[in-house]
């Protein structure tokens, strides 16, 4: 009996993954890589020096220059993971609202998506591994042991970010957290390369009104399914 080595967990913004990923992890002794981090991180570091989203080769080739390392937490702050770019402390910067507003146009770049998977996938081979995203089931990890995708309605996602922001202590409306959610999951589901989709062999779990122990549970039983096979 043998447990998924590799897990791939997809699903739409604020749909839980990196929650339940993060908890799997921890639960199975996994390394827990959440994918976004490295297209944030870009999309950070492309606004930082000031170049013009809209530009796709300048964009791409900033991609393939930036260092990004992603380690354990250093700081109890609540975060997941420390996220470096170029050796810097990005971890809550890649957060911000103007990251938000452009990493889905920066991810829809071939040259960056490419530069990133390659990434991806050698992170992933080394096993082990619960890895979070939009593509990792479909594309990163096409024989991920065990794909889950994540879904919930846009307004229980709305809400769950919503209260993530107001409990950090950020100024947000409500209509436009909603706005911005329903904006990027209109870019991440439509683009030409790896498309926001769940893989035909993924278990599909929808989280609406169900707790993170729920999901948790559900999740740790697939895995013990996969034992089973
Ligand atoms: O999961 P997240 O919200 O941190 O992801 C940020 C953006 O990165 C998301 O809008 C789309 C992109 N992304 C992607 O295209 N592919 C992935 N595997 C992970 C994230």
């Amino acid at each position: 009996m043998t447990l998924p080595n590799s897990i791939a967990i997809d699903g739409p913004a604020s749909s839980g993954k990196s929650t339940i990923g993060v908890k799997l992890a921890e639960r199975l002794g996994y390394l827990f890589f959440d994918t976004g981090i490295m297209y944030r991180a870009v999309t950070l570091a492309v606004i930082r020096a000031g170049i013009t989203v809209d530009d796709e080769e300048a964009v791409t080739q900033f991609a393939q220059r930036v260092h990004i390392d992603v380690g354990p937490p250093s700081v109890a702050d609540g975060r997941k993971e420390d996220v470096l770019l170029d050796g810097e402390d990005v971890t809550w910067a890649i957060r911000e609202p103007a990251v938000e507003k452009w990493v889905s146009r920066v991810s829809a770049y071939a040259g960056v998506r490419k530069a990133m998977t390659e990434l991806q996938r050698r992170i992933g081979k080394r096993g082990k591994v619960v890895m979070v995203g939009r593509d990792i089931g479909t594309v990163v990890m096409p024989d991920a042991d065990l794909k889950i995708y994540l879904d919930a309605s846009l307004e229980e996602r709305a809400k769950r970010r919503y209260l993530e922001l107001i409990q950090r202590g950020e100024t947000v409306k409500f209509e436009e957290v909603l706005a911005s959610l329903k904006r990027r999951d209109r870019i991440d589901t439509s683009r030409e390369i790896a498309p926001l989709r769940p893989a035909e062999d993924a278990v599909i779990l929808n989280t609406d009104g169900l707790s993170v122990e729920e999901v948790l549970k559900k999740v740790v039983q697939l895995c013990g399914d996969c034992e089973d096979e």
